[in-house]
């Protein structure tokens, strides 16, 4: 918590938090600096390691929020609301209510095995459970209460709508898809680092990023709530996407695990230098800014276009005329020639060219 608030953050989620964790985990992890991680077991935390860790940090450390991200693996809502009081009397600033977790119960349940643990993800599955759960906190707690939310449903922005209208202070949408590692093909039965066995797991990191996007994009037009959005986040720019698809704030958790902690200043330098030469006036004037163009696919109007080739930077090295559904391109005196009546503007070749030789533009009227 120190080192995190050093760092410059402007807070961190203690986590997780149970009245008393239904097994005692060893963090396990699949890594891939490449793709992203997977978390398939953790150690947790009980009640009143909780709220130690919550009051030790607000005893030690000024000017640092921090949430208390809590479960409860049980049907009752009583236990959401022990949890949520005792952190708030342990000083947290906002209960994180954890509907995303997937390694209680999701594994079990997905093998068809009835006696799964509840709560984490299984909780955000329901829109049912996921606005009773965040009455029940809002009954017991003054402190704003977050709602974490599993990707793992059809339909997200449903679950965001529900725990607004139960009252909840803001949503939480942050990786937890659940994955599996590659196994060894040497070994097919290694699959996780020390670990007998293999649980479908949390996604985090660059793979979780897309799909994040979509996540905070279609739930920020579906409620008025704050958004906190992450999945991926790895650079400045990461951050300043995801606020301008609808996210108030953003979280990182994975790549600080990875790169540590000073990629924290780092960012928030390159993003105050980004606000301050595009002329916002701060990190409000983000949010939404792409959502005006987020519509149904009916209603998108493709452009004409093709792409142009700069011939400053084309060296003709050919790897545009790779695209293996592509005959629109050939090389004719050492640079790329497209010939427009054969492209069908995918923009591959333009994802593919090393040196940014080639651009999109529009070609006809439309
Ligand atoms: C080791 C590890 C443990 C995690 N434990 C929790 C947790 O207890 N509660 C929670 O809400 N999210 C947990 N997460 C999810 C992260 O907070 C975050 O939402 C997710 O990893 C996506 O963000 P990232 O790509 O920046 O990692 C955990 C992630 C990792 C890597
Ligand atoms: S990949 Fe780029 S540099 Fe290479 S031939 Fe195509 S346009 Fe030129
Ligand atoms: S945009 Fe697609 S179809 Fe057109 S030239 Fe490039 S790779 Fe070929």
């Amino acid at each position: 918590m120190r080192k995190c608030a050093e760092s410059g953050a402007a807070g961190a989620s203690a986590k997780l938090t149970f009245i008393k964790q239904p097994f005692y985990g060893s963090l396990r992890m699949y890594n891939n600096v490449k793709e992203g991680s997977i978390v398939c077991h953790d150690r947790r935390l009980d009640m009143e390691e909780g709220q130690a860790l919550i009051s030790q940090t607000r005893a030690a450390i000024s000017d640092f929020v921090v949430f208390a991200n809590i479960t409860h693996a049980a049907e009752d809502l009583d236990g959401w609301a022990l949890l949520a009081r005792k952190m708030e009397e342990a000083g947290a600033h906002a209960i994180e209510a954890n509907m995303i977790c997937p390694n209680l119960g999701m594994t079990a349940r997905r093998l068809g095995q009835a006696a799964a643990p509840t709560g984490g993800g299984s909780v955000g599955q329901s829109v049912q459970s996921a606005a009773a759960v965040t009455r029940v906190l809002k009954e017991s707690v003054r402190i704003p209460v977050i709602c974490k939310l599993t990707p793992n449903v059809t339909n997200i922005a449903d679950i965001a709508a529900a725990c607004e209208e139960a009252g909840a202070d803001g949503v939480c949408m942050a990786g937890g898809q659940l994955s599996l590692p590659p196994m060894d093909i040497y070994n097919p039965t290694a699959v996780y680092p020390l670990m007998d066995g293999a649980a479908m797991g949390s996604l985090g990191g660059p793979a979780s990023r897309l799909m994040g996007f979509a996540m905070v994009a279609s739930t920020a037009r579906r409620v008025s709530l704050p958004i906190i959005g992450g999945g991926g986040i790895e650079k400045w720019e990461h951050a300043v996407q995801y606020m301008m698809w609808g996210a108030t704030l953003a979280t990182i958790c994975t790549a600080i695990m990875w790169r540590g902690f000073e990629i924290v200043p780092t960012m928030i330098r390159k993003m105050e230098r980004f606000l301050e030469s595009q002329g916002y006036n701060g990190y409000e004037d983000l949010i939404g800014l792409s959502l005006p163009t987020l519509r149904a696919a009916r209603d998108l109007e493709p452009i004409v276009g093709a792409p142009m080739v700069d011939a400053e930077l084309c060296n003709g090295c050919g790897l545009c005329l790779k695209p293996g559904h592509c005959d629109a391109i050939r090389i004719e005196n050492g640079l790329a020639t497209v010939y427009t009546e054969n492209c069908v503007a995918c923009g591959i070749c333009v994802a593919v060219c090393p040196r940014q030789a080639l651009r999109m533009s529009r070609t006809g009227s439309s």
